[in-house]
Parts: C-alpha cells; sequence; structure tokens
C-alpha cells in the first residue's frame, strides 16, 4: 500500500503504520521504501493522531481487526485537512461459507466451550459507514465489489489463505493438536463448498468493502 502511495503521490510524504513490528521491519526491508519521504510507525490506529492535518489516509485490509468503528472513522476523519480523504478498503465475507463455517466448526467441535465468549469484532454494513460519515464529510462513497480469486491448489489453498487471517484467532484458543484437527474439518468443509473450476484452480469468491470520505 505504501509503494503505491509513493508512486501515486511522488512529492508526499508518507506515514507507515502498522501494529505488528514485523510487518514494519519487512516493510523497511523493501528498497523502494528506503527513502526519506516515508515515516514508519509501529502503532494502534485507533491511538493515532497525526501531528499535522493529512491530505489522505488510506486502510486498506486492516481495520476489520479494530473495534468500535462508529469512534474509529470518526477519529480519522479529525486528522484529515479540508477537502482530504479518508480512503478504507475492508472484507466483507463474514457471511462467506469460508467464514461460516469456521463459526459452525468451532461452536460444534470438541473445543465448543474454548468459544463460548468468543466474539470478533463486528462488521458494518454500507449503509453503517455512509450514516456515520455523511454528517462529518462533503462526501461519502461506499461501494461493494466481490473479486473471484482464481487459486492454484484446490481447497488446500483456500485454507492456505485463511491462515494469515480468518483462521488466526480461532487457532490462537487452540493446543497443537486440537489446531490439527480444527484444520483437518475446515479442509473438508472448504473441499464441500469451493469445488474446483474447469481448469482444477478453485474460484474464491471475496467481497470487499469500500468506504471514501472526503472532508
Ligand atoms: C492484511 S494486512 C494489510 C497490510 C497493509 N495495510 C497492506 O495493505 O498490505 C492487515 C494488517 O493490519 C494490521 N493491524 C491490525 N490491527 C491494527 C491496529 N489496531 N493498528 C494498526 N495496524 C493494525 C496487522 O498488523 C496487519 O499487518
Amino acid at each position: 500500500s505504501t509503494e503505491v502511495l509513493l508512486q501515486r503521490y511522488p512529492d508526499a510524504q508518507v506515514t507507515a503504520l502498522d501494529s505488528d513490528p514485523d510487518m514494519i521491519d519487512k516493510a523497511r526491508e523493501r528498497k523502494r521504501l528506503c527513502i526519506p519521504r516515508v515515516r514508519m510507525v509501529i502503532g494502534d490506529i485507533a491511538g493515532w493522531s497525526a501531528p499535522e492535518p493529512q491530505d489522505l489516509i488510506l486502510a486498506n485490509a486492516s481495520l476489520q481487526w479494530v473495534p468500535d468503528h462508529a469512534s474509529l472513522y470518526p477519529h480519522l476523519v479529525r486528522q484529515l485537512s479540508e477537502g482530504a480523504s479518508l480512503a478504507v478498503q475492508t472484507p466483507d465475507n463474514l457471511d462467506e461459507p469460508a467464514h461460516r463455517q469456521l463459526r459452525e466448526i468451532a461452536s460444534q467441535g470438541p473445543w465448543a466451550t474454548k468459544f463460548a465468549d468468543f466474539q470478533l469484532p463486528p462488521r458494518h454494513n454500507a449503509a453503517f459507514y455512509y450514516d456515520l460519515l455523511s454528517p462529518l464529510c462533503a462526501r461519502v462513497d461506499v461501494w461493494r465489489t466481490t473479486y473471484h480469486h482464481p487459486l492454484m491448489g484446490g481447497a488446500e489453498a483456500v485454507v492456505e489463505w485463511f491462515k494469515g487471517s480468518a483462521l488466526r484467532p480461532y487457532l490462537a484458543k487452540l493446543d497443537e493438536r486440537e489446531q490439527a484437527d480444527f484444520l483437518q474439518m475446515y479442509l473438508q468443509a472448504m473441499q464441500r463448498d469451493y469445488p474446483p473450476a474447469s481448469d482444477g484452480k478453485v474460484l474464491l469468491p471475496f467481497p470487499r468493502l469500500f468506504v471514501v470520505a472526503t472532508r
């Protein structure tokens, strides 16, 4: 995301923020990011305040991990200068089989009690963001697009895809043996729900919600 911003705005000073030090380390290893106009910050976006009003805040595939969007989005809009934009992309896939099966396996497996009080940050629909931001902004655009990702490697590839995101909070609750059993059940479910296309790849539908709010 940072590289895209640098290309799109060659004169801009860019701050790249992530709460995970590994992500920042990986970004620091990329040569194109090692230039004076990039400042890398390790921090929680919810508590981040810009040292001066920003022309653009871009949050790609990250805010779905952060609770309380009713406070977070207006807080980010307040960091913008007049006429500047907050641009956010979040996955909108909680109703997809890949997520529904996680909830089902968690609640029906021998580990069900471990998930009794399990809660993910809530996801909101387009109307929520429109109603939240339009009193604060001159313009709010919201749209939803379903990407269909062709994945080589069948249902195993679907499981791999979600290991880096949706599966993580579930696996974190389990011991090593339970994790292996959970993954096995999840793989079987993915084999049922995502049959191969004619070329053997799996076409993974992935809806995403976009919000661009301009002050
Ligand atoms: C799927 S990655 C996207 C990374 C990057 N934005 C991109 O577009 O390539 C999601 C990132 O959100 C970060 N994240 C999660 N919660 C966060 C928070 N409260 N504040 C800052 N970053 C957070 C994670 O550490 C992770 O690196």
